[in-house]
């Protein structure tokens, strides 16, 4: 049975605050366990876990790849673009046959949203949501939360996070909006007004359309890429338009008078959202939330697992 108030990750939505809170103290402690020269535990060596990507990926996949294999697990691997997928066959037959060969837990990315929901429902095994569509993407929401807890402290009710860029096709903007609030800190979203959804300002987030203002006002800005493969229509002018309005860069930075924390979930358009110096400068995290996002899957594994370092 799980440790966490969940049977399946497949949204922050469904977390709690203390769920969030509990994945982090056990983060921090496959933290510990991950810089000593053996980074190894046996706690899921009982467990086999299937991750079925059916849309491409490079940080979640490897990192959660790693995060089974340090703590013991079996694990195989399943990618759509090699797969009888290419020969018609059904989500659901695709999940049935990895399951006849008794998998435990599926960790699943999918283009469509809801799809790790559709799959909670029809099979037996714990479901963890890997990314769908512009749903959720509910462990790059932990990892991130992680990762200012980490560098800002524990009190989120002072901290002030923008989340900047194409809103509207991101899942992890809509899982960090749900896991901040959840934790208590206040949420901006800011872009241009095309790639933010109406509905923002129900969620109880800010909304800004203008960059300058944005980073004012927060502690830390997320930066989120233009999602160009999910777009349908053109959304601005060009994406020298985009880097000169809502690009962030030194010039812009050395302006404001504040040492915000910069953070990107990946991958980064270089010279986009971001320019290389600014991406690669002492601001920015973003290689420690990839790197924290190895202890935080492993405490999603743990505790979906029914283990819990509490008990
Ligand atoms: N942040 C993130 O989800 O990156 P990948 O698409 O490479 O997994």
């Amino acid at each position: 049975m799980s440790a966490l108030s969940s049977r399946h990750l497949l949204g922050i939505k469904d977390l709690s605050a203390e769920d969030i809170r509990k994945i982090f103290r056990t983060a921090d402690t496959f933290k510990e366990v991950l810089s000593r020269p053996i980074k190894k535990v046996p706690s899921l060596r009982d467990l086999t876990i299937a991750n079925l990507f059916f849309e491409n990926s490079t940080r979640t996949r490897i990192s959660f790849e790693l995060a089974e294999k340090r703590l013991s697990a079996d694990v195989v691997n399943f990618s759509a673009s090699s797969s009888s997928v290419k020969k018609g066959e059904t989500l659901i037959d695709t999940v049935n046959n990895i399951l006849a060969m008794k998998v435990d837990m599926v960790v699943m990315r999918h283009p469509v949203p809801g799809a790790p929901v559709f799959l909670s429902r029809h099979i037996d095994s714990i479901i963890i949501n890997a990314g769908d569509g512009t749903h959720e993407h509910p462990t790059q929401a932990l990892l991130d939360a992680y990762s200012m807890r980490e560098k800002l402290g524990p009190d989120f009710s002072k901290r002030k996070v923008a989340i900047i860029g194409d809103i509207m096709h991101s899942r992890v903007a809509l899982s960090n909006i749900f896991a901040l609030q959840k934790l208590g800190a206040e949420v901006m979203v800011c872009g241009p007004p095309t790639l933010i959804p109406h509905h923002m300002a129900e969620l109880g987030v800010k909304v800004s359309y203008n960059l300058r203002q944005t980073l004012e006002w927060c502690d830390v800005a997320n930066v989120l890429r233009i999602q160009l493969e999910r777009q349908d229509t053109r959304y601005f002018a060009s994406l020298r338009e985009y880097a000169l309005y809502f690009g962030l860069n030194r010039q812009l930075l050395d302006s404001i008078n504040k040492d915000i924390v910069l953070m990107h979930p990946g991958p980064i358009n270089r010279g986009v959202e971001i320019t290389s110096d600014v991406a690669d400068s002492r601001q920015s995290i973003i290689l420690q939330q990839v790197e924290n996002g190895v202890a935080v899957r492993m405490a999603v594994l743990y505790l979906l697992a029914g283990r819990s370092l509490d008990d």
